[in-house]
Parts: structure tokens; C-alpha cells; sequence
């Protein structure tokens, strides 16, 4: 197909849900990604998180590659070996409990959200209460969460049984919660809601007030778990323990996954029947997240991000020394966020034409994710692209 064919396809046969970049890509290795003429990009949001190991690891291609031939997929009344390992190794990582797999991070909330009807059904429980500025996904539960009017209008009616609560507000959520209150679900850094961080003692306080009324505490780990902030999983730097959390994006290197974890005193709520996916933890996809964890832990890949994380905040912090339009810099790990005192998108587009692919939330954060293996070279040459993207800017 010719690039032009590709832009008709595109407009005739494909609906227009997304605002997409004339770009073709056709190859990937690491933090580059080739487009159709050849040209190269140093890719500082691989697959919005998703490709967190880089582009085509090749652990996970392999891992693929000799899975694919000998069982793609097996239906969940079936047991698979993958699967099995797969779910050992989560535990291994989390906490003693049990999984759920299914294929997205929505999906994953999903569940979370069904999991929490079936614990509060016992007497009469079923709000769950989520923050402002928050982002679960695009289904309706998952969407009724998100804390952004933005994405929930001509959607309505939204389900019943869901209220959202500002954000680091301990106050507004003690005041929120109800006898009919029966989880809280939280980012522990808002990815879409444009880096925010929750306060330590912020968590210290829900972990409380949730034992206090006996609430789930979900934290939804999607984007900021498998190693992205540097440990594992988000929480593990709060000195907490959640009821359950969700994970999605990285952990399939590429291939689509969705697991909801759920401590061992919750984890049978759903028996057989209340809740399933068919293609939930296949076989190819759970070698796949077998092959990211070990990736993760040969090449010690947490240590990294706590390194290059350091590096690369130091150096936008430079950067915020030297230009105006920078505000503040936030984040945790490889998981960082520019605030800037004019609009993103300029910005995004300027180092996009530099060959540098980041992202633009909330119309005034640039988000950073590189992957968990970017080294010091490619954040010097990402920042350097970003300062002279800045130098063009309006606030220069
Ligand atoms: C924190 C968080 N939760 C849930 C989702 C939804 O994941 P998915 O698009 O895989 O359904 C996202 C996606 O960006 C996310 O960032």
C-alpha cells in the first residue's frame, strides 16, 4: 500500500476515535521507531506505556516466537502452564493473594469494580469513590470512575453507585464516604490527569480510613506498574498494602493483557460463573509477561529507572533554570511530567519535527515515559531536543 492509500484507508474504513499523527510506522527496536520513509524517532512514550522494555525486546520476541508455535490460545476452562507461572511470579512480586486476567487495563478495573459489588452485596454496600482528574479506561464502569467530565459527556446515563472526590484531599473523601461506601480507587501518580503524585501521608490516611470502614483500597497500577516508578508496583514506595490492584500495559510486552490482583482474604469472592474472559491469559500472551518480569530482573531494570529517573529529573530540572515556560517538573521514576506555563501541543509538535516523540497531557504537561532500559545517551539527546523546542516557544 501506498502512503496515500494508507491516509484513505484511514479516513474511509477506520472510525475516527483517535486524533492520529500522519505517521507510518513500520519498525521498532528498542527506543527508536522507524517510519515508512526510513526516518528515525527516539520514542519517549513507547506505546503510552505499553512498551516499556522498548520496542521488539528481544527476550519477549523470542519468548513469542516459541510459544506462538507450539499454543497460541486455550479457553480459562482449560489449564495452562504459561498462565500458571505467570500467576505465581505476580504473586511472587505482590502479595499473597490471587489473579484475574483479562486484556486491558479497563477491563482489569472492570473487574475490580465487580469484585467490590460482590464484597459489599453482603450488606447492602456497593459506591466506590474515585478522585478528580483520574483516568480507568473507556468502558462504562471504568469510565464513570475517570474523574473527567471531559470523557464521560453524551455518555449518559452513567451507572449508579460511583462519585469522584478531589485529589491529596484527605477531607473531601472522609467526608464522601457513606454506609453504602464499599471501595476507593486510586492512581498513585495520575498518568493521564498529568503526572499529579499522591501525598504519602495522603495514602497512610486512606489505608487507614479504608481498615476503619472497611473499604477495598484498589490502586489501579496500570501505568505506574512493572517497574515504571522504579519498584515494582507504585505502592511499594507508600509503605502500604492494597486490597488489589490492577495492571495492564506493560506487563504484555506488546501483547495485550489485564490482571487484576486481590489479596488472599477477598480473592474467592468470584466463583465460577461471576466473572470471565475469553481471552484472558492466554498462553502466548502470559509467556510474554513471563519474559518482561525476567527481562526486569536479569537486567536489573528497577535499578535503572531509579537511576536514569534521577538523571533525567536533574536534567529537566536544568532545563526549568533556563526556561520560563516550564512550571514544575513532577513524577516518580520514569514516570515524569513538565509542566509548562503555556501549551503543550507547540511543544510536542516542535520535537516531533527533531525526531523526538513524547506525549501532551491535560493541554499543558508534557508526559515522559522512556523505557525502563533507556540510558544516559538517549536522555541527552531527548532533553537537548526539548530545550530547543522550548527556545522556539512564546515564553523563550
Ligand atoms: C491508570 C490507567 N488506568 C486504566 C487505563 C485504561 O487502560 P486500557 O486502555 O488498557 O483499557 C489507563 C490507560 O491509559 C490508565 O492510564
Amino acid at each position: 500500500m501506498k502512503k496515500q492509500e494508507v491516509f484513505q484507508a484511514y479516513q474511509d474504513y477506520i472510525m475516527p476515535t483517535y486524533s492520529r499523527l500522519p505517521l507510518i510506522f513500520v519498525k521498532g527496536k528498542g527506543m527508536k521507531l522507524v517510519d515508512v520513509d526510513g526516518r528515525q524517532y527516539l520514542d519517549f512514550f513507547p506505546g503510552w506505556g505499553v512498551s516499556a522494555l522498548g520496542h521488539c525486546h528481544p527476550k519477549v520476541v523470542s519468548a513469542v516466537r516459541e510459544q506462538i508455535g507450539k499454543l497460541i490460545h486455550l479457553p480459562n476452562n482449560y489449564l495452562s502452564l504459561q498462565q500458571a507461572r505467570l500467576a505465581k511470579e505476580l504473586i511472587y512480586w505482590a502479595f499473597p493473594g490471587k489473579v484475574f486476567f483479562a486484556n486491558s487495563g479497563a477491563e482489569a478495573n472492570e473487574a475490580a469494580v465487580k469484585l467490590a459489588r460482590a464484597y459489599g452485596s453482603k450488606d447492602g454496600r456497593y459506591e466506590i469513590i474515585s478522585f478528580k482528574n483520574s483516568f480507568h479506561g473507556r468502558t462504562l464502569a471504568a469510565l464513570t470512575m475517570t474523574g473527567q467530565s471531559k470523557y464521560q459527556e453524551g455518555f449518559q446515563p452513567l451507572p449508579a453507585g460511583f462519585r469522584s472526590v478531589p485529589f491529596n484531599d484527605i477531607k473531601a473523601l472522609k467526608e464522601t464516604v457513606t454506609e453504602k461506601t464499599v471501595a476507593v480507587i486510586i492512581e498513585l501518580i495520575q498518568g493521564e490527569g498529568g503526572i499529579n503524585v499522591a501525598d504519602k501521608d495522603y495514602i497512610v490516611s486512606i489505608r487507614k480510613l479504608c481498615d476503619e470502614k472497611k473499604l477495598l483500597l484498589i490502586i489501579d497500577e496500570v501505568q505506574t506498574g512493572i517497574g515504571r516508578t522504579g519498584k515494582m508496583f507504585a505502592y511499594e514506595h507508600y509503605g502500604i498494602a492494597p486490597d488489589v490492584i490492577t495492571l495492564a500495559k506493560a506487563l504484555g510486552g506488546g501483547l495485550p493483557i489485564g490482571v487484576m490482583i486481590v489479596k488472599k482474604e477477598m480473592a474467592d469472592i468470584l466463583t465460577a460463573g461471576k466473572h470471565a474472559s475469553t481471552f484472558g491469559g492466554s498462553p502466548l500472551v502470559s509467556k510474554a509477561a513471563l519474559a518482561v518480569l525476567k527481562a526486569i530482573q536479569k537486567e536489573k531494570l528497577l535499578a535503572n529507572v531509579r537511576k536514569m529517573g534521577g538523571y533525567l529529573k536533574e536534567s529537566l530540572l536544568e532545563l526549568a533554570g533556563r526556561h520560563k515556560a516550564i512550571k514544575e517538573i513532577r513524577g516518580i521514576g520514569l514516570m515524569l511530567g513538565v509542566e509548562l506555563a503555556i501549551e503543550g501541543k507547540p511543544i510536542v509538535e516542535e520535537c516531533l519535527n527533531h525526531g523526538l516523540l513524547i506525549n501532551c497531557a491535560q493541554g499543558n504537561v508534557l508526559r515522559l515515559l522512556p523505557a525502563l532500559n533507556v540510558e544516559k545517551k538517549q536522555i541527552d539527546r531527548a532533553v537537548n531536543i526539548l530545550d530547543r523546542a522550548l527556545s522556539k516557544s512564546s515564553l523563550a
